[in-house]
């Protein structure tokens, strides 16, 4: 009977040993790491595209968990699922404006991956260190520019715009003619006015351009309250309405690049991923645009301006797929897929060495004119202002949608802004 009992307890122990390395190995097999991405025209189609490739390659297997394609709402999602320490979510796409605010979130990177870091351009790995902590690795930079019709140009006898008046001027000379030839829809510019991170970048911009300073500077000083970022803004609220679609205070890149894309607007400010969309061959305007830089201000400062944009990626320190996470991260920052995105989602690569590749170059002409625009750019207060920087951009989107859909004048709306910032900043940043 002893014997037995022993047999039993035995062979119910093994059972047990067995299927609980059963288990381990294939959660261990099963692991899927999940990447959250906001998706932007064909984001989360080509993202599916590099994820099955590395499925391929490694054997394991990742999903996408999709979000809006708002920044701002992205943000807020975000928040939510690190506050409650999600465990569902292994990598995350993060704007380059949010390292500091959500540093204690993720795995630093720093020693994991020192060789991938030395790849990229040193100010991006910098935008990502909050201390010594390496937040993200970068997948790709951003910065805008001015997408003009060169065929309407040519039409209309003009040249692209140096300054925003002749953005004003030529935009109103191209729509009259279009409209009177039968387009009733045809709009002159498209840009980003809805009350969202978006209106930050394009506002900063207009500013900027007047020499008008960057909303707080890297001192950490409030510096919006001045006659040129007023004058700046009090210049494009008279583009609402007239060259621009009212509808523009509601546009975010989407739906300025929808106006765009079906051939109803001489210009539009975006990002670089909508010159490959509208090269597509199903676009209607397919061969018939071009880019250039940003318009300039006028007066004393006046210049061309460009926000620098840009997404990373970061692994929480949630998640229960580290090691897989980390992995498939180095996969997606690296030279391989950062040289598909730019030749055929005309991304900007981090690594400096893809902008002299031959395929790169070849296929997207406009990167000779991104070195003007990155040498243009001007960088969001997200240093100066910390953990405080996503309600300083909200106060400043707000400010600026008041001046630009009519409820309030440039100096007006920037005095009470500067009133709001002290407060955000209380003692200091
Ligand atoms: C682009 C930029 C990002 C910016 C966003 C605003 O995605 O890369 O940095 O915050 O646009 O809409």
């Amino acid at each position: 009977m002893k014997i037995i009992k022993k047999i039993l307890s035995l062979t119910l122990l093994t059972g047990i040993v067995f299927a609980s390395s059963l288990a381990i190995s294939m959660s261990f097999l099963h692991a899927e790491v999940s990447i959250a991405l906001g998706s932007v025209g064909r984001d989360t189609q080509v993202m599916r595209g590099y994820l099955d490739m590395w499925e391929k390659e490694t054997g394991k297997k990742a999903s996408i968990v999709s979000l809006p394609a708002s920044t701002t709402d992205q943000f807020g999602q975000y928040k939510t699922w690190l506050g409650a320490k999600n465990k569902d979510v292994d990598i995350y796409a993060l704007d380059v404006i949010w390292a500091t605010q959500i540093d204690r979130h993720f795995v630093d990177l720093s020693r994991v991956a020192a060789e991938e870091a030395k790849l990229h351009f040193p100010a991006i790995i910098k935008s990502q260190m909050v201390g010594k902590k390496l937040v993200a690795l970068p997948a790709f930079t951003d910065a805008p520019m001015l997408y003009y019709r060169s065929d309407l140009l040519t039409k209309y006898n003009e040249s692209p715009p140096k300054t925003w008046r002749d953005l004003q001027r030529i935009a109103k000379k191209i729509m009259d003619g279009e409209r009177a030839a039968g387009n009733s829809k045809f709009y002159g510019f498209v840009f980003q006015g809805s009350s969202y991170e978006g209106l930050t970048c394009d506002a900063l911009e207009w500013i900027s351009s007047y020499g008008g300073g960057q909303i707080v500077e890297a001192n950490g000083k409030i510096s919006i309250n001045n006659a040129k970022a007023a004058k700046a803004l009090d210049l494009i609220a008279t583009f609402v309405g007239n060259i621009s679609p009212e509808g523009v205070l509601s546009y975010m890149e989407e739906e300025s690049r929808g106006v765009w894309q079906t051939g109803n607007a001489a210009f539009m400010r975006n990002w670089p991923y909508a010159y490959s969309l509208g090269n597509s061959s199903d676009s209607p305007i397919k061969g018939k645009f071009d880019v250039v830089t940003l318009p300039e201000g006028e007066g004393n400062g006046a210049r061309s301006a460009a926000t620098l944009g840009g997404w990373n990626l970061g692994v929480s320190v949630y998640s229960e797929n580290k090691r897989e996470a980390i992995e498939l991260v180095k996969f997606l920052t690296g030279k391989r897929i950062q040289k598909l995105n730019a030749v055929n989602e005309s991304k900007l690569p981090t690594i400096p060495e893809l902008y002299e590749d031959a395929d790169v170059l070849k296929t997207a002409p406009f990167f000779a004119t991104m070195k003007d625009v990155l040498a243009n750019s001007v960088g969001r207060p997200s240093g100066a202002t910390r953990k405080k920087y996503n309600e300083v951009s909200k106060e400043f989107w707000t400010a600026v949608h008041a001046v630009i859909s009519g409820r309030k004048n440039g100096s007006e709306s920037l005095a009470d802004l500067e009133k709001r910032l002290k407060r955000v900043r209380g003692r200091r940043w």
